[in-house]
């Protein structure tokens, strides 16, 4: 808007995984604005589309619609609420799922805020969030199974659901530890509640199957939104026949709205799959992101800046005056936000678009020429970055 060109390694937040305008979101959209925008009943195509998710993701035997994720969230915890006949969701610190009153807590807590382990501080992200809904959750740090286990010891028949991002990349790219997800598996089974994968974030990054097919282990229910839509707005709740099958028609549970299944999101999923699942795409995809991952981290070495590169297939996230491998969000929430900042304030002035938040990424867009020309500019934001905190500590 303003004339200047920018590359962008923010990507809508991880909706624009084939970048801005492809031609086959394009023609996706224009042929569903001609075709007539909202029916009060499915299309093929909406059906078609179910099908194509519960081939590819593992734990999909059927799919809701929805929008955003902030919603898909809230009724996957409700599912599950019915689904057990129990009342209690357990969350991760640094685990984000949108802002709805059932999961929008302690998102990125102030260090100070952190629980230790085992203890459950429950935090809302927002103010306006009755007490009464606060009541019903509970929050634990992440790769620990002693913290789940203690908890569900004490409180484990009253659990619905345990809910979480299996690669927490909306708090600085954080891997499970080795065995984790299955141990949570394992204990959420023994103790009848279900476990709910969070994808919106983590989904379609280095398969089309989500991170539960790269990790190896199968929630019961799992939320996908950002990159299925191709930028447009759609999301889903996807999971075992038996759970699902809580919602009506089959069951008690309402999922209903006026722009559920739109058709030019859902023409644009189907455009989004067919461009994912050419052969080649993802290995394209994770050799452009493993090129831009090893760039930036050679770019913070020559410039001795002290910044973390962690990475789940396209997205990645630096992690200012953080040098050890992260294992949950505390370990990452002292943060150095004012190097971090200044970071992201040079990168802008030398064109290159990051959003100053905890994770980036990269489009099927981004040609080897871009990622060179990206690296060439943050190598200069990094180098004045460096000369401001030498100026600020002498
Ligand atoms: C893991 C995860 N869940 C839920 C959401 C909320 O999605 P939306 O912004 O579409 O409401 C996000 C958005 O960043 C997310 O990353």
């Amino acid at each position: 808007m303003d004339g200047r060109d920018l590359i962008d390694l923010e990507m809508s937040f991880g909706a624009a995984l084939l970048g801005h305008g492809h031609p086959a979101i394009v023609q996706a959209v224009t042929e569903a604005l001609r075709w007539g925008l909202l029916t009060g009943h499915d299309t093929p195509h909406q059906i078609e589309l179910a099908q194509r998710l519960v081939a590819l993701i593992p734990s999909a035997e059927m799919v809701r619609f929805t929008v955003t994720g902030t919603e898909t969230t809230w009724h996957a915890a409700r599912i599950a609420r019915a689904f057990t006949g129990r009342d209690l969701v357990v969350k991760f610190e640094g685990h984000f799922h949108g802002f709805n009153d059932t999961l929008g807590y302690n998102f990125w807590p102030p260090p100070d805020h952190s629980p230790a382990s085992g203890e459950t501080r429950v935090r809302p992200e927002s103010a306006g969030t009755p007490e009464a809904d606060r009541a019903l959750v509970r929050v634990l740090p992440w790769n620990d199974l002693d913290a789940l286990r203690t908890l569900l010891h004490g409180e484990g028949d009253r659990v619905a659901a345990v809910v979480m991002e299996p690669v927490n990349i909306d708090s600085g790219t954080i891997h499970p530890l080795p065995g984790y997800l299955a141990g949570v598996r394992e204990l959420v089974d023994r103790h009848g509640a279900l476990l709910v994968f969070d994808e919106i974030l983590s989904g379609f990054r280095t398969n089309t199957g989500g991170a539960q097919a790269d990790l190896g282990v199968t929630p019961d229910l799992t939320t996908i939104g950002k990159a299925v839509g191709g930028g447009m707005p759609l999301s889903a709740i996807c999971g075992r026949r038996d759970v699902m099958t809580t919602v009506a028609p089959a069951g008690p549970v309402i999922h209903s709205g006026t722009f559920l299944s739109h058709l030019t999101a859902v023409l644009a999923a189907s455009a989004f799959l067919d461009v994912a699942t050419e052969p080649g795409f993802y290995p394209s995809l994770i050799t452009k992101a493993d090129r831009l991952v090893s760039g930036l981290r050679e770019v913070f070495r020559n410039a001795d800046l002290p910044v973390r590169v962690q990475q789940y297939g396209a997205r990645f996230s630096l992690l200012f005056g953080i040098i050890e491998e992260p294992r949950r969000y505390r370990d990452v929430a002292r943060e150095d936000r004012l190097l971090s900042d200044a970071f992201y304030r040079h990168a802008l002035d030398v064109g290159v678009y990051l959003n100053p938040g905890w994770h980036h990424g990269i489009s099927s867009a981004h040609t080897d020429a871009d990622i060179d020309e990206a690296l060439e500019h943050l190598q200069v934001a990094a180098d004045r970055t460096a000369a401001m905190r030498d100026t600020r500590s002498a």
